[in-house]
């Protein structure tokens, strides 16, 4: 038996499966708080909970963990947590991404862009860590002054599973390293220098990077096996069975467009984050911070749950009788507009129904991904086939809306624990010590036609383009 772990935003899910076959065994999930900085203690209370509930380790030859990507772990020389982590989702040290930029560039942001993205392949927002520690620096200084290691949250489960607290034993793998801002994917390699330029030193022990079916330790007390593990988004693509040519849109607290790649992405202009998968090739990612909460904020506002959301939704004409919804609702990533709000556009007496607010949430969160979309194959990156995974993709109004929007057929996996599934494939990867991870076949694929509605397209396109206007003129 092989255990995948997925420590999430709000939870930890762990799936137990039989390392041959992918056949589940057993499973257990906790909840732990979430928010955009949380002490690590409660993913660790999580991780243990749910471990229980899924029947311990005991029985387990091999163990990997994926994990949110991007937060801040800093621990000092003790191993001790210096201060909660700073998370992905933490837009507080947006001024220091754009700082960060700048000084790469002497000032100049598009030569500073240029030059973020030859060293790293990704252009820094302020998800990613290298941000984090710049604000640390600036508005912490004496936490920042007792950093001697930085984890990411994978990397920090794994390293207290093997419970050797030695902080020169903490493991990474290249999908979590390369969306810390200081290690290029391309080249496998730490730039020490840019750690150095965020935090004002560069002597802090940073996770070996190991590679992807390399042995990470043991787990302290079983003695299973432990894998590299992840970023979850990594994870995913190996839980769906990616492989080039192979988009997935998740649908989750934030919506992820992720492609294999066989070569390394650098996008200057920062859509797309150039990061590597967990097999060995490069997985370019246009993230957002808006997809699910959108359909939770407009169901909230209209008094429903879900399932009244996506009937309503289905009920109203594709296009929403001239509505559109550009779901900035929590400022956003990409594109890089931390301070924007929404818009919802085209309101008359008679586009304003339930129905139409309904539909214009729908197709203003699917937009807004197929935006994401365009700009990853506008990097080169072929995409064949499009896979939709994630909370929001088990509605039946996401369902219909996503192929009309994308303008091709959809897949639809049945819907499972995807980082937790490629957690385990990586553990039982690990442990056949073979060339490849194993094939595990996965049954209940459907596939989603529709109608393509470019028209719906257009106008988002429109309507985007006028927020991004108003939030970067002059
Ligand atoms: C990716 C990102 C999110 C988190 C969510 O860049 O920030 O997808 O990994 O857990």
């Amino acid at each position: 038996l092989v255990a995948g772990i997925d420590s999430s935003t709000q939870s930890c899910k762990v799936v137990v499966r039989d390392a041959r076959t992918g056949r589940l065994v057993r499973s257990g999930q906790a909840r732990h708080p979430d928010g955009t900085e949380v002490d690590p203690e409660a993913w660790w209370v999580a991780l243990q909970e749910a471990l229980a509930q899924a029947g311990g380790l005991d029985d387990v030859a091999a163990v990997a963990v994926g994990g949110q990507q991007h937060g801040l772990v800093a621990l000092d020389a003790e191993g001790r947590v210096v201060r909660p982590a700073l998370l992905w989702n933490d837009t507080r040290s947006a001024q220091a991404a754009a700082d960060l930029v700048a000084e790469l560039g002497d000032g100049d942001v598009a030569a500073g862009r240029r030059a973020w993205v030859e060293a790293i392949g990704s252009v820094p927002v302020a998800s990613l860590t290298v941000t984090k520690l710049r604000w640390l620096a600036e508005h912490e200084p004496d936490n920042a002054a007792r950093v001697a290691a930085v984890a990411l949250p994978h990397d920090w489960l794994t390293w207290r599973l093997a419970g050797t607290g030695v902080l020169t034993d903490l493991v990474t793998d290249r999908s979590d390293a390369s969306g810390t801002g200081y290690f290029d994917p391309a080249t496998g390699t730490y730039r020490r220098d840019l750690l150095a330029l965020a935090l004002g030193r560069e002597d802090v022990v940073l996770p070996r990077v190991l590679g992807p079916s390399d042995v990470a330790g043991r787990v302290g007390g079983t003695g299973a096996l432990l894998g590299p593990g992840a970023g979850d988004n990594a994870a995913a693509a190996l839980g769906v069975g990616m492989g080039t040519g192979h988009v997935t849109i998740s649908l989750g607290t934030s919506g992820v467009v992720s492609a294999v790649a066989a070569d390394p992405v650098r996008d200057p202009s920062g859509l797309v984050t150039g990061f590597a998968d967990a097999t060995g090739n490069f997985l370019p990612m246009a993230t957002t911070l808006n997809a699910s909460r959108v359909l939770d904020a407009t169901a909230r506002l209209l008094g429903v749950d879900h399932a009244g959301l996506s009937e309503l939704a289905l009920a109203a004409e594709p296009g929403a009788g001239g509505l559109v919804h550009v779901p900035y609702l929590d400022g956003e990533r990409t594109p890089n507009l931390p301070q924007a709000t929404g818009s919802l556009r085209g309101m008359t007496r008679e586009s304003m129904t339930r129905e139409n607010l309904a539909r214009a949430a729908v197709e203003g969160m699917l937009c807004h991904l197929a935006e994401g979309m365009a700009a990853v194959q506008a990097q080169g990156v072929d995409v064949r086939r499009i896979s939709l995974i994630g909370g929001a993709a088990r509605s039946a109004a996401v369902q219909a809306v996503a192929p009309a929007v994308l303008g091709q057929d959809v897949e639809l996996p049945e819907p499972g624990e995807y980082v937790a599934d490629g957690a385990a494939r990586q553990a039982a990867w690990v442990l056949s010590g073979a060339e490849e991870p194993p094939t595990w076949e996965r049954e209940g694929t459907r596939v989603l036609s529709a109608q393509p509605t470019p028209e719906v397209r257009e106008r988002y396109r429109a309507e985007a383009a006028l927020v991004l206007e108003q939030y970067t003129a002059g």
